[in-house]
């Protein structure tokens, strides 16, 4: 297991998305409802946000919800709104005692309750000031229904073909804010990014892992980092001598 010494804290990446997979078949594997391995999840979830924190890790993306999940059986999906509502309801105050600014990407429609908007504009309006981390949930998200929202706001805005560039998209993100994650990370064995943040993840260093998401925790976030850490990132640029190792500066392809 990975400890903080093992890392380099000066090139810790500074966001960090994370695709919390394996649930379901976690929960199956023991005999147990799925949705046993979402309940499961959320002791994961909260150990890699202190995790996190510990080490100075400005931005933490996690998928929660996504535009395709309402495809799961009825039952279930009741089980994740409600859970995601009562994890808001739960862990708020301690994410804002943390100064913890949390927020929310995704498509606001009509099939998301209205009460789980509510908290979730609370818990926004209540952390909008903490900047010790900012903890963004992407809820009822899609990376594709993203790209359409921007460019239906572009088009909205009566901007003409030839002046829109990547930064005219990139301007109408569901948080334009959000700096392009460094690392994805994705358990479960799966090597798929499924929709998750498409056009900010086009130079993210991604990691996967076969550990399900609820047996994941800190030591496994550092993991995951060392294996960042050991990477060069070249951002469409020739290397000297794989001198330029995993930082957190950004640059054009
Ligand atoms: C994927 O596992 C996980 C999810 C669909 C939901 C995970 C949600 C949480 C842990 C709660 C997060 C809530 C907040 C408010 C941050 P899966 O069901 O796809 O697993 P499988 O691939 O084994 O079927």
């Amino acid at each position: 297991m990975v400890i903080t010494a093992e890392l380099d804290l000066e090139r810790v990446p500074s966001h960090i998305a994370c695709v919390m997979d394996g649930n379901g078949r976690w929960a199956q594997s023991r005999g147990l409802p799925r949705t046993e391995g979402h309940r499961a999840g959320e002791e994961a979830l909260f150990d890699v946000v202190e995790g996190a924190l510990d080490i100075g890790v400005e931005w933490l993306t996690v998928y929660a919800f996504s535009t395709e999940n309402w495809r799961r059986p009825a039952a279930e999906v009741r089980f994740l709104l409600e859970f995601n509502e009562d994890i808001l309801l739960r862990r708020r105050d301690e994410l804002h005692e943390r100064g913890v600014r949390i927020r929310f990407v995704g498509r606001r429609d009509r099939r998301v309750p209205k009460r789980l908007l509510g908290l979730m504009d609370d818990a926004t309006e209540l952390t909008r000031h903490n900047r010790r981390m900012t903890f963004t949930i992407a809820f009822n998200y899609g990376g594709r229904a993203e790209i359409v929202d921007a460019v239906r706001a572009v088009v909205d805005a009566g901007i003409s073909a030839d002046r829109i560039t990547e930064s005219t998209i990139a301007r109408r993100l569901y948080d334009p804010e959000m700096p392009e994650p460094d690392l994805m990370i994705r358990t479960s064995g799966e090597f798929r990014t499924s929709n998750f943040l498409l056009w900010e993840l086009a130079y993210s260093e991604l990691y996967f892992t076969d550990t399900a998401w609820p047996d994941f925790r800190r030591g496994d976030l550092y993991e995951a980092i060392r294996a960042y850490q050991e990477r060069e990132r070249r951002f469409g640029r020739v290397s000297a001598n794989g001198a330029f190792k995993a930082s957190t500066t950004n640059g054009d392809g």
